[in-house]
């Protein structure tokens, strides 16, 4: 459908963006729904999110998804923040009501939507590892807690971090260490160890996983990191990135647009455009 005089305007603002998988995901749900709706991205500097927050209130943006550098920065612009996102000290998503514009993370409830839909887990009887505590990791830990998984362990390299993540999970999380993924239900790579130039590394030993535990490696570019593909010839159930990737895109869909998202017309597109 092409743009008309009543289009409306959703974007993304990061640097770098141009590599966003955002405007597949959005345009194909605009689309497959039928709506007078487009997605683009702008490449926006550090210390300008709030020049594109004016922008937005100026042009009836109605909805912003927000990337790296802004996450943080751009709290400070917003008439409102939800819970999760204010906890996380990171906003992914901002809904224009009205000329009101209302920060919320989508990463944190889309990486355990993800998880319902890729696994059968029962996250109150799960002993979750997370490996990681950047913003990624702070996300799933905060989800994973917020939809009431029993324990949260945290593993990172740099200490202190790893203690501000667990924390995420108020009395239940805490600061493990590698062998505590031994006896977890459920063990996450949440850092960016298998992507970029870090393709040929794991973020820790795929031996210390057995058949019967499962495994998320928030990495989906490549499909498949050097951890999924020695931990599947290993029996072992695991998952990569791509369903945390979409649900938080169909969350955040939903709160500018008020529908239910059309996840598997976004999921066809985003794995069209992966498989390129
Ligand atoms: P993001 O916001 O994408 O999560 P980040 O905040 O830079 O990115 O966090 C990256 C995560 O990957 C961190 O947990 C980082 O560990 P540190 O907190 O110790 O820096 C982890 N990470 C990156 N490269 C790593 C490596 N080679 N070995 C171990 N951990 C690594």
């Amino acid at each position: 459908m092409s743009p008309t005089g009543s289009t409306r305007l959703a974007a993304v603002i990061g640097d770098p963006v141009r590599h966003s998988l955002s405007p597949v995901l959005h345009n194909a749900a605009f689309e497959a729904l039928g709506l007078d709706w487009t997605y683009v991205a702008f490449e926006v500097a550090a210390g300008r999110s709030g020049d594109a927050l004016a922008a937005v209130r100026a042009l009836g943006i109605a909805g912003l998804s927000v990337t790296m550098p802004h996450k943080a920065a751009i709290l400070d612009g917003l008439d409102d923040v939800s819970p999760v996102a204010d906890a996380l000290g990171a906003v992914n998503c901002v809904t224009n009501q009205r000329g009101r514009l209302v920060g919320d993370n989508t990463d944190a409830p889309g990486f355990v939507t993800g998880l319902a839909h890729d696994t059968s887990l029962d996250l109150a009887a799960s002993r979750v590892v997370v490996v990681g505590a950047g913003g990624a990791a702070r996300a799933v830990i905060r989800g994973l807690a917020d939809a009431g998984a029993r324990e949260v362990i945290v593993v990172n390299r740099t200490g202190d971090r790893a203690r501000a993540a667990a924390a995420l999970a108020d009395d239940r999380g805490r600061v493990g260490d590698i062998t505590d993924v031994k006896a977890a239900d459920l063990v996450v790579n949440a850092t960016s160890v298998g992507m970029g130039d870090q393709t040929r590394a794991v973020p820790f030993d795929p031996a210390l996983i057995a058949p019967g535990q499962v495994v998320v490696d928030i990495v989906y570019e490549p499909q498949e990191t050097r951890l999924l593909a020695e931990l599947r010839a290993n029996g072992v159930e695991a998952y990569n990135g791509l369903s945390m990737l979409l649900f938080q895109a169909a969350r955040a869909f939903e709160l500018w647009t008020g529908e239910t998202a059309p996840v598997s017309a976004m999921s066809t597109a985003v794995r069209s455009v992966l498989a390129r």
